[in-house]
C-alpha cells in the first residue's frame, strides 16, 4: 500500500454536498473496531454526523458476535455517529441497508437484516448499535464494504465478494465514501419525511421478499414466506404453520 492509497480526510471532505453525514471525518490507521471508537464520540451530542474511518481493524465486529475480517487498506470500514436521530432502530437499519445498496449501485441487493449482496455473495455488512448517553439515545452505524480484495480466506471464498471482483475499472475508496455519505444523508431525510419510500426501495432491493426463508428468533426456528417489512416491527413472515409474525432485526438471525 502506498501513501497515495491511504484515505485522506481532507480529500473525503472536499466538495462534500452533505450537511450532516461527514460533518467531521477522522481517519485512523489501525484500530480495534471503528464502532468502538465511534461509541466514545457518541457521548458528545455535538458529534452528530461524525464519521470514523480506518485502514485496518484488528477486532472488526459483525452481527451476533461474529467477526468482520478485512485486509489492510482494501475496504471501507466506517462508523457514523448519530446523536440526534428520531427514527426507530428498525427503520434506521432498513434505511442504512438501502443507502449502502444505493451507493454500490445495481445489481446490489439486500438480504435482511444487514447483508449487502452482489451475485448472491456478501459485499457489505451493517452493524447498527445504540447507546444511552447523558444527552439521550445515540446510534453508531458501522458499515463495511469490500472494495479491493482479490480473494478471501477459504471459509469466506464462496460467500464473499468485493467491488473489484465484480467490476472492471477501479473505483477508489474516497469516491465510494463520498457517495455513501450523500446516500445516507438523503435516505435518512426520506426515512423521517416519507418512511414508505424507504420500505418501497427496500422491497425492490430485497432478495427475500416473496421467498420462503427460515429465521432464528429467541433461539427458535420459524419458516415461512417473507411478505413484507414493517418500519417498527421488522420482517413479516407468513408462517408455514399458519398466521403472520413479525421479527425484529435485533432478536432475529437468518438460518444459513
Ligand atoms: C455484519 O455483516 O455482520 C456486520 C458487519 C459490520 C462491519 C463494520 S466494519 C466497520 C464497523 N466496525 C466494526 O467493527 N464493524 C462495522
Amino acid at each position: 500500500m502506498t501513501a497515495k492509497d491511504l484515505l485522506d480526510p481532507d480529500k473525503i471532505k472536499a466538495g462534500l454536498k452533505t450537511n450532516r453525514i461527514g460533518s467531521d471525518v477522522i481517519v485512523f490507521g489501525s484500530v480495534s473496531s471503528t464502532n468502538d471508537i465511534a461509541s466514545e464520540y457518541a457521548n458528545n451530542p455535538d458529534n452528530d454526523g461524525l464519521v470514523i474511518l480506518a485502514e485496518e481493524q484488528l477486532s472488526g465486529k459483525g452481527r451476533g458476535g461474529n467477526r468482520w475480517l478485512s485486509d489492510k487498506g482494501k475496504s471501507v470500514l466506517c462508523s457514523v455517529v448519530l446523536t440526534d436521530e428520531s427514527i426507530s432502530s428498525e427503520l434506521l437499519s432498513l434505511t442504512v441497508a438501502v443507502a449502502v445498496a444505493d451507493t454500490i449501485g445495481e445489481p446490489a441487493k439486500i438480504k435482511w437484516p444487514n447483508d449487502i449482496l452482489l451475485d448472491g455473495k456478501k459485499v457489505g455488512g451493517i452493524l447498527v448499535e445504540s447507546k444511552q448517553t447523558k444527552a439521550g439515545a445515540a446510534f453508531i452505524i458501522g458499515i463495511g464494504i469490500n472494495c479491493h480484495q482479490k480473494k478471501f480466506a477459504d471459509d469466506l471464498s464462496s460467500t464473499a465478494i468485493s467491488l473489484d471482483m465484480k467490476r472492471k475499472g477501479l473505483r477508489d475508496r474516497t469516491t465510494i465514501i463520498k457517495r455513501l455519505f450523500g446516500s445516507l444523508e438523503d435516505w435518512l431525510i426520506e426515512a423521517r419525511e416519507n418512511p414508505a419510500a424507504v420500505i418501497q426501495a427496500w422491497q425492490e432491493l430485497s432478495t427475500q421478499l416473496n421467498h420462503r426463508i427460515a429465521v432464528i428468533f429467541n433461539g427458535k426456528e420459524f419458516t415461512g414466506t417473507c411478505v413484507g417489512i414493517d418500519p417498527e416491527k421488522g420482517l413479516i413472515l407468513e408462517l408455514d404453520h399458519g398466521g403472520r409474525q413479525f421479527f425484529t432485526s435485533q432478536q432475529t438471525s437468518i438460518k444459513k
